[in-house]
Protein backbone atom coordinates (compact mmCIF):
# COMPACT_ATOMS: atom_id res chain seq x y z
CA UNK A 1 0.00 0.00 0.00
CA UNK A 2 1.04 3.37 -0.92
CA UNK A 3 -0.09 6.81 0.46
CA UNK A 4 -0.16 9.74 -1.90
CA UNK A 5 -0.72 13.09 -0.21
CA UNK A 6 -2.43 16.66 -1.78
CA UNK A 7 -1.63 19.92 0.03
CA UNK A 8 -3.60 22.60 -0.96
CA UNK A 9 -4.76 25.49 0.41
CA UNK A 10 -8.08 24.23 1.32
CA UNK A 11 -7.61 20.90 2.18
CA UNK A 12 -4.87 18.58 2.14
CA UNK A 13 -6.21 15.37 0.58
CA UNK A 14 -4.61 11.62 1.27
CA UNK A 15 -4.59 8.95 -1.31
CA UNK A 16 -4.12 5.66 0.13
CA UNK A 17 -3.62 2.87 -3.00
CA UNK A 18 -2.68 -0.77 -2.87
CA UNK A 19 -4.38 -3.81 -2.31
CA UNK A 20 -5.99 -3.77 1.55
CA UNK A 21 -6.76 -0.33 1.63
CA UNK A 22 -10.72 -0.42 1.50
CA UNK A 23 -10.42 -3.47 4.65
CA UNK A 24 -8.30 -0.97 6.43
CA UNK A 25 -10.34 2.42 6.06
CA UNK A 26 -13.31 -0.09 6.99
CA UNK A 27 -11.43 -0.91 10.26
CA UNK A 28 -11.84 2.32 11.40
CA UNK A 29 -15.23 3.65 10.78
CA UNK A 30 -16.85 2.97 14.21
CA UNK A 31 -18.89 5.99 15.20
CA UNK A 32 -18.61 7.74 12.36
CA UNK A 33 -21.51 9.73 11.21
CA UNK A 34 -21.61 8.51 6.89
CA UNK A 35 -23.75 9.41 4.16
CA UNK A 36 -23.29 7.09 1.50
CA UNK A 37 -23.85 7.57 -2.48
CA UNK A 38 -23.65 4.70 -4.63
CA UNK A 39 -25.34 4.05 -7.58
CA UNK A 40 -27.39 1.02 -9.07
CA UNK A 41 -24.93 -1.34 -10.13
CA UNK A 42 -22.36 -0.65 -7.80
CA UNK A 43 -24.66 -1.38 -5.30
CA UNK A 44 -26.45 -4.58 -7.17
CA UNK A 45 -22.60 -5.75 -7.16
CA UNK A 46 -21.28 -4.79 -3.97
CA UNK A 47 -24.76 -4.94 -1.45
CA UNK A 48 -23.25 -6.91 0.99
CA UNK A 49 -20.28 -5.45 1.68
CA UNK A 50 -21.79 -2.25 1.43
CA UNK A 51 -24.62 -3.25 4.81
CA UNK A 52 -21.40 -5.12 5.91
CA UNK A 53 -19.51 -2.26 6.46
CA UNK A 54 -21.60 0.81 6.55
CA UNK A 55 -24.05 -0.87 8.95
CA UNK A 56 -27.37 2.03 9.81
CA UNK A 57 -25.71 4.80 7.38
CA UNK A 58 -28.14 5.81 5.23
CA UNK A 59 -27.21 4.90 1.17
CA UNK A 60 -28.64 6.67 -1.69
CA UNK A 61 -28.27 4.55 -4.58
CA UNK A 62 -28.26 6.83 -7.86
CA UNK A 63 -28.99 5.09 -11.42
CA UNK A 64 -25.92 4.04 -13.29
CA UNK A 65 -24.80 6.30 -16.19
CA UNK A 66 -23.78 9.76 -17.23
CA UNK A 67 -27.53 10.50 -17.28
CA UNK A 68 -27.82 10.35 -14.23
CA UNK A 69 -25.17 13.56 -13.55
CA UNK A 70 -27.79 16.14 -12.99
CA UNK A 71 -29.29 18.58 -11.07
CA UNK A 72 -32.32 16.56 -10.29
CA UNK A 73 -30.00 13.79 -8.83
CA UNK A 74 -28.06 16.24 -6.88
CA UNK A 75 -31.25 17.92 -5.44
CA UNK A 76 -32.52 14.17 -4.68
CA UNK A 77 -29.50 13.39 -2.77
CA UNK A 78 -29.83 16.69 -0.65
CA UNK A 79 -33.47 16.11 0.20
CA UNK A 80 -32.37 12.38 1.24
CA UNK A 81 -29.70 14.02 3.32
CA UNK A 82 -31.33 16.43 5.08
CA UNK A 83 -34.43 13.68 5.63
CA UNK A 84 -32.12 10.96 6.92
CA UNK A 85 -31.29 13.44 10.07
CA UNK A 86 -27.80 14.34 8.53
CA UNK A 87 -25.91 17.27 9.76
CA UNK A 88 -22.56 19.09 9.11
CA UNK A 89 -20.95 16.60 11.27
CA UNK A 90 -21.64 13.83 8.64
CA UNK A 91 -19.12 12.82 6.01
CA UNK A 92 -20.34 11.97 2.58
CA UNK A 93 -19.00 8.79 1.12
CA UNK A 94 -18.90 8.63 -2.57
CA UNK A 95 -18.54 4.71 -3.39
CA UNK A 96 -18.87 4.06 -7.15
CA UNK A 97 -17.41 5.62 -10.54
CA UNK A 98 -16.46 8.90 -11.57
CA UNK A 99 -20.44 10.03 -12.02
CA UNK A 100 -20.88 8.44 -8.52
CA UNK A 101 -17.82 11.01 -7.70
CA UNK A 102 -18.57 14.22 -9.47
CA UNK A 103 -22.01 14.18 -7.98
CA UNK A 104 -21.60 12.92 -4.68
CA UNK A 105 -18.76 15.39 -4.25
CA UNK A 106 -20.75 18.50 -5.40
CA UNK A 107 -23.19 17.28 -2.63
CA UNK A 108 -20.68 17.31 -0.13
CA UNK A 109 -19.85 20.87 -0.79
CA UNK A 110 -23.32 22.48 -0.84
CA UNK A 111 -24.62 20.73 2.16
CA UNK A 112 -24.75 22.72 4.68
CA UNK A 113 -22.10 24.84 2.91
CA UNK A 114 -19.65 21.63 3.06
CA UNK A 115 -19.51 18.57 4.73
CA UNK A 116 -16.44 16.31 5.02
CA UNK A 117 -15.96 13.80 1.86
CA UNK A 118 -14.67 10.30 1.28
CA UNK A 119 -14.20 9.11 -2.74
CA UNK A 120 -13.84 5.38 -2.83
CA UNK A 121 -13.33 4.83 -6.62
CA UNK A 122 -14.82 1.51 -7.96
CA UNK A 123 -13.79 2.29 -11.88
CA UNK A 124 -10.65 2.28 -13.18
CA UNK A 125 -10.81 6.09 -14.70
CA UNK A 126 -12.28 6.98 -10.92
CA UNK A 127 -9.40 5.51 -9.58
CA UNK A 128 -6.58 7.16 -11.62
CA UNK A 129 -8.57 10.48 -12.08
CA UNK A 130 -12.11 11.52 -11.28
CA UNK A 131 -11.80 10.60 -7.47
CA UNK A 132 -8.29 12.85 -6.94
CA UNK A 133 -8.25 16.63 -7.22
CA UNK A 134 -11.47 17.84 -6.53
CA UNK A 135 -13.53 18.71 -9.16
CA UNK A 136 -16.88 18.05 -8.84
CA UNK A 137 -19.97 18.74 -11.56
CA UNK A 138 -22.87 18.23 -12.94
CA UNK A 139 -24.00 18.43 -16.76
CA UNK A 140 -26.86 21.19 -17.77
CA UNK A 141 -28.44 21.52 -20.92
CA UNK A 142 -26.27 18.83 -22.55
CA UNK A 143 -23.11 20.33 -21.77
CA UNK A 144 -20.85 18.71 -19.64
CA UNK A 145 -19.67 19.38 -16.43
CA UNK A 146 -21.43 22.85 -16.66
CA UNK A 147 -22.10 23.42 -12.75
CA UNK A 148 -19.26 22.58 -10.19
CA UNK A 149 -17.05 23.00 -7.63
CA UNK A 150 -13.28 22.43 -6.69
CA UNK A 151 -13.72 20.23 -3.59
CA UNK A 152 -11.03 18.31 -2.05
CA UNK A 153 -12.16 14.88 -0.60
CA UNK A 154 -10.19 14.05 2.70
CA UNK A 155 -9.65 10.68 1.80
CA UNK A 156 -9.77 8.72 -1.48
CA UNK A 157 -9.11 4.84 -0.67
CA UNK A 158 -7.98 3.22 -4.12
CA UNK A 159 -8.44 -0.54 -3.83
CA UNK A 160 -7.68 -2.68 -7.38
CA UNK A 161 -10.01 -5.20 -5.43
CA UNK A 162 -12.96 -3.17 -7.05
CA UNK A 163 -11.78 -3.75 -10.71
CA UNK A 164 -12.39 -7.37 -10.83
CA UNK A 165 -15.94 -6.94 -11.64
CA UNK A 166 -15.66 -4.05 -14.16
CA UNK A 167 -16.50 -5.18 -17.50
CA UNK A 168 -13.44 -4.71 -19.97
CA UNK A 169 -15.06 -1.85 -21.63
CA UNK A 170 -14.79 0.09 -18.52
CA UNK A 171 -11.61 -1.22 -18.25
CA UNK A 172 -11.09 0.81 -21.78
CA UNK A 173 -12.15 3.83 -20.26
CA UNK A 174 -10.00 4.30 -17.72
CA UNK A 175 -7.00 3.13 -20.12
CA UNK A 176 -8.26 6.36 -22.16
CA UNK A 177 -6.69 8.59 -19.04
CA UNK A 178 -3.72 6.48 -18.67
CA UNK A 179 -2.90 7.04 -22.11
CA UNK A 180 -3.35 10.82 -21.49
CA UNK A 181 -1.20 10.54 -18.62
CA UNK A 182 1.55 9.10 -21.56
CA UNK A 183 1.24 11.80 -23.38
CA UNK A 184 1.80 14.18 -20.45
CA UNK A 185 4.37 12.31 -18.46
CA UNK A 186 7.67 11.56 -19.57
CA UNK A 187 8.05 7.83 -17.16
CA UNK A 188 4.26 6.81 -18.02
CA UNK A 189 4.71 6.75 -21.80
CA UNK A 190 7.90 4.74 -21.38
CA UNK A 191 6.14 2.36 -19.30
CA UNK A 192 2.91 2.34 -21.64
CA UNK A 193 5.24 1.40 -24.26
CA UNK A 194 7.42 -0.73 -22.79
CA UNK A 195 3.86 -2.57 -21.86
CA UNK A 196 2.13 -2.16 -24.48
CA UNK A 197 1.07 -5.83 -24.94
CA UNK A 198 -0.11 -6.20 -21.38
CA UNK A 199 -2.03 -3.16 -21.00
CA UNK A 200 -5.48 -4.97 -20.27
CA UNK A 201 -3.65 -7.42 -17.55
CA UNK A 202 -4.76 -6.37 -13.83
CA UNK A 203 -1.15 -6.53 -12.06
CA UNK A 204 0.09 -3.96 -14.71
CA UNK A 205 -3.17 -1.84 -14.32
CA UNK A 206 -2.41 -2.06 -10.80
CA UNK A 207 1.38 -0.75 -11.20
CA UNK A 208 0.58 2.13 -13.04
CA UNK A 209 -2.22 3.49 -10.87
CA UNK A 210 -0.21 4.99 -8.18
CA UNK A 211 2.26 6.79 -10.76
CA UNK A 212 -0.84 8.13 -12.40
CA UNK A 213 -2.34 9.19 -9.12
CA UNK A 214 0.79 10.84 -8.24
CA UNK A 215 1.31 13.01 -11.90
CA UNK A 216 -2.32 14.51 -11.01
CA UNK A 217 -1.73 14.84 -7.34
CA UNK A 218 1.63 17.19 -8.63
CA UNK A 219 -0.43 19.15 -11.00
CA UNK A 220 -3.20 19.84 -8.63
CA UNK A 221 -0.65 20.84 -5.91
CA UNK A 222 0.35 23.52 -8.30
CA UNK A 223 -2.83 25.11 -9.69
CA UNK A 224 -5.86 23.26 -7.54
CA UNK A 225 -8.46 25.89 -9.03
CA UNK A 226 -7.49 25.49 -12.93
CA UNK A 227 -5.97 29.39 -12.02
CA UNK A 228 -2.34 29.32 -13.58
CA UNK A 229 -2.57 27.02 -16.54
CA UNK A 230 -1.01 23.95 -15.23
CA UNK A 231 -4.11 21.96 -14.54
CA UNK A 232 -5.72 22.38 -17.93
CA UNK A 233 -3.06 20.12 -18.66
CA UNK A 234 -4.86 17.32 -17.69
CA UNK A 235 -7.60 18.24 -20.18
CA UNK A 236 -5.09 16.90 -23.01
CA UNK A 237 -7.42 15.27 -25.52
CA UNK A 238 -10.74 16.49 -23.80
CA UNK A 239 -11.80 19.49 -26.50
CA UNK A 240 -12.99 17.08 -28.91
CA UNK A 241 -13.74 14.02 -26.74
CA UNK A 242 -16.29 16.24 -24.58
CA UNK A 243 -17.89 18.11 -27.94
CA UNK A 244 -18.21 14.27 -29.48
CA UNK A 245 -19.78 12.50 -26.35
CA UNK A 246 -21.96 15.33 -26.14
CA UNK A 247 -23.14 14.52 -29.70
CA UNK A 248 -22.42 10.58 -30.42
CA UNK A 249 -23.52 9.44 -26.69
CA UNK A 250 -22.99 6.22 -26.93
CA UNK A 251 -19.96 5.25 -25.89
CA UNK A 252 -18.36 6.24 -22.53
CA UNK A 253 -16.22 9.27 -21.40
CA UNK A 254 -12.98 7.49 -21.13
CA UNK A 255 -13.81 5.89 -24.91
CA UNK A 256 -14.38 9.51 -25.98
CA UNK A 257 -11.09 10.87 -24.65
CA UNK A 258 -9.48 8.59 -26.52
CA UNK A 259 -10.81 9.39 -29.43
CA UNK A 260 -10.65 12.97 -28.90
CA UNK A 261 -6.78 12.15 -28.41
CA UNK A 262 -6.09 10.58 -31.12
CA UNK A 263 -7.82 13.62 -33.34
CA UNK A 264 -6.15 16.38 -31.68
CA UNK A 265 -2.82 14.36 -32.15
CA UNK A 266 -3.62 14.38 -35.88
CA UNK A 267 -4.20 18.76 -35.80
CA UNK A 268 -0.96 18.62 -33.29
CA UNK A 269 1.06 16.42 -36.44
CA UNK A 270 -0.70 19.20 -39.19
CA UNK A 271 0.83 21.90 -36.99
CA UNK A 272 3.95 20.45 -36.95
CA UNK A 273 3.87 20.93 -32.92
CA UNK A 274 4.31 16.50 -32.68
CA UNK A 275 5.47 14.00 -34.97
CA UNK A 276 7.88 11.13 -36.18
CA UNK A 277 8.53 8.36 -33.87
CA UNK A 278 6.65 9.67 -30.87
CA UNK A 279 3.04 10.19 -32.82
CA UNK A 280 3.28 7.23 -34.10
CA UNK A 281 3.74 5.24 -30.75
CA UNK A 282 0.82 7.08 -29.20
CA UNK A 283 -1.49 6.09 -31.94
CA UNK A 284 -0.22 2.42 -31.72
CA UNK A 285 -1.18 2.84 -27.92
CA UNK A 286 -4.25 4.34 -28.71
CA UNK A 287 -5.00 1.80 -31.37
CA UNK A 288 -4.31 -1.05 -28.61
CA UNK A 289 -6.82 0.11 -26.78
CA UNK A 290 -9.90 1.19 -28.97
CA UNK A 291 -10.47 0.77 -33.04
CA UNK A 292 -11.33 4.52 -34.03
CA UNK A 293 -15.11 4.72 -35.05
CA UNK A 294 -16.35 6.05 -38.47
CA UNK A 295 -18.17 9.31 -38.10
CA UNK A 296 -20.91 10.93 -39.73
CA UNK A 297 -21.44 14.19 -38.80
CA UNK A 298 -18.27 15.07 -37.21
CA UNK A 299 -18.50 18.22 -38.12
CA UNK A 300 -21.80 18.88 -36.43
CA UNK A 301 -20.41 17.20 -33.07
CA UNK A 302 -17.27 19.32 -33.09
CA UNK A 303 -19.16 22.55 -32.66
CA UNK A 304 -20.13 21.74 -29.39
CA UNK A 305 -16.29 22.34 -28.92
CA UNK A 306 -17.46 26.32 -28.64
CA UNK A 307 -18.44 25.17 -25.11
CA UNK A 308 -15.13 23.91 -24.16
CA UNK A 309 -14.21 25.41 -20.84
CA UNK A 310 -10.59 26.35 -21.82
CA UNK A 311 -11.64 28.51 -24.46
CA UNK A 312 -11.60 32.49 -23.34
CA UNK A 313 -14.44 33.13 -26.42
CA UNK A 314 -16.66 30.36 -27.90
CA UNK A 315 -15.72 31.48 -31.54
CA UNK A 316 -11.85 30.28 -30.65
CA UNK A 317 -11.35 26.70 -29.63
CA UNK A 318 -8.30 25.71 -27.42
CA UNK A 319 -7.12 22.02 -26.98
CA UNK A 320 -4.37 20.87 -25.02
CA UNK A 321 -2.42 18.02 -27.60
CA UNK A 322 0.60 16.16 -27.15
CA UNK A 323 4.19 17.77 -28.50
CA UNK A 324 7.17 15.95 -27.37
CA UNK A 325 7.53 13.00 -24.79
CA UNK A 326 6.46 14.47 -21.48
CA UNK A 327 5.32 17.64 -23.10
CA UNK A 328 2.35 19.03 -24.38
CA UNK A 329 1.14 22.37 -26.18
CA UNK A 330 -1.44 24.11 -26.25
CA UNK A 331 -3.23 25.25 -29.74
CA UNK A 332 -5.69 27.32 -30.10
CA UNK A 333 -8.14 28.06 -33.61
CA UNK A 334 -11.08 29.61 -34.81
CA UNK A 335 -13.89 27.64 -34.38
CA UNK A 336 -15.14 27.37 -38.00
CA UNK A 337 -11.38 26.15 -39.07
CA UNK A 338 -11.58 23.47 -36.09
CA UNK A 339 -14.57 22.10 -37.03
CA UNK A 340 -13.62 22.23 -40.80
CA UNK A 341 -10.62 20.19 -39.71
CA UNK A 342 -12.51 17.64 -37.44
CA UNK A 343 -14.64 17.35 -40.32
CA UNK A 344 -11.34 16.34 -42.76
CA UNK A 345 -10.13 14.06 -39.98
CA UNK A 346 -13.37 11.83 -39.66
CA UNK A 347 -13.75 11.33 -43.85
CA UNK A 348 -9.73 10.01 -43.48
CA UNK A 349 -10.50 7.32 -41.30
CA UNK A 350 -13.96 6.98 -43.12
CA UNK A 351 -11.89 6.53 -46.47
CA UNK A 352 -9.11 4.37 -44.72
CA UNK A 353 -11.71 1.89 -43.17
P1 LIG B 1 -19.32 5.66 -14.38
O1 LIG B 1 -19.29 6.25 -13.05
O2 LIG B 1 -20.54 5.86 -15.20
O3 LIG B 1 -18.99 4.10 -14.26
C1 LIG B 1 -18.98 3.32 -15.42
C2 LIG B 1 -19.87 2.08 -15.27
O4 LIG B 1 -19.23 1.15 -14.42
C3 LIG B 1 -21.21 2.37 -14.63
O5 LIG B 1 -22.19 1.60 -15.29
C4 LIG B 1 -21.04 1.88 -13.19
O6 LIG B 1 -22.25 1.49 -12.60
C5 LIG B 1 -20.12 0.72 -13.39
N1 LIG B 1 -19.29 0.35 -12.25
C6 LIG B 1 -18.68 1.16 -11.36
N2 LIG B 1 -17.88 0.44 -10.56
C7 LIG B 1 -18.00 -0.85 -10.91
C8 LIG B 1 -17.39 -2.06 -10.47
N3 LIG B 1 -16.45 -2.07 -9.51
N4 LIG B 1 -17.76 -3.21 -11.06
C9 LIG B 1 -18.66 -3.22 -12.08
N5 LIG B 1 -19.24 -2.11 -12.56
C10 LIG B 1 -18.91 -0.92 -11.99
O7 LIG B 1 -18.13 6.22 -15.31
P2 LIG B 1 -16.58 6.48 -15.05
O8 LIG B 1 -15.92 6.11 -16.31
O9 LIG B 1 -16.10 5.91 -13.78
O10 LIG B 1 -16.54 8.07 -14.87
C11 LIG B 1 -16.94 8.92 -15.91
C12 LIG B 1 -17.37 10.24 -15.32
O11 LIG B 1 -16.26 10.82 -14.63
C13 LIG B 1 -17.83 11.24 -16.36
O12 LIG B 1 -18.99 11.87 -15.92
C14 LIG B 1 -16.68 12.24 -16.39
O13 LIG B 1 -17.10 13.54 -16.75
C15 LIG B 1 -16.17 12.18 -14.98
N6 LIG B 1 -14.78 12.61 -14.81
C16 LIG B 1 -14.50 13.48 -13.81
C17 LIG B 1 -13.19 13.86 -13.58
C18 LIG B 1 -12.88 14.76 -12.42
O14 LIG B 1 -11.73 15.19 -12.31
N7 LIG B 1 -13.82 15.03 -11.55
C19 LIG B 1 -12.16 13.34 -14.36
C20 LIG B 1 -12.48 12.42 -15.37
C21 LIG B 1 -13.80 12.05 -15.58
N1 LIG C 1 -9.69 15.57 -15.10
C1 LIG C 1 -9.17 16.89 -15.21
C2 LIG C 1 -8.87 17.54 -13.92
O1 LIG C 1 -9.07 16.97 -12.88
O2 LIG C 1 -8.44 18.67 -13.89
Amino acid sequence: MQDIVIDTPTQKSVIHCGKGSFEQFAKGLDGKKLFVVTDSNVYRIYRDLIEKTFKNSPVHVIKAGEASKTYTTLIGILKHMLESGATRAYTVVALGGGVVGDIAGLAASLFMRGVKLIQIPTTLLSQVDSSVGGKTAVDLNNVKNAIGAFYQPGEVIVDPMFLETLPKREIRCGLGEIIKYGALDKEIYTTLCANSDRLFDMEFLESITAPCIQHKANVVAGDEKDLNGLRKTLNLGHTTGHAFELYYKRKSHGEFVLIGTYYELIIAQMQGVCGGEYADNLKMLIGKVIKMPVYDNAQKAALAAKFDKKNDEQSTVSMIVPAKEGRCAEIKMPLDEYVKTIGEIAEEIKEKK
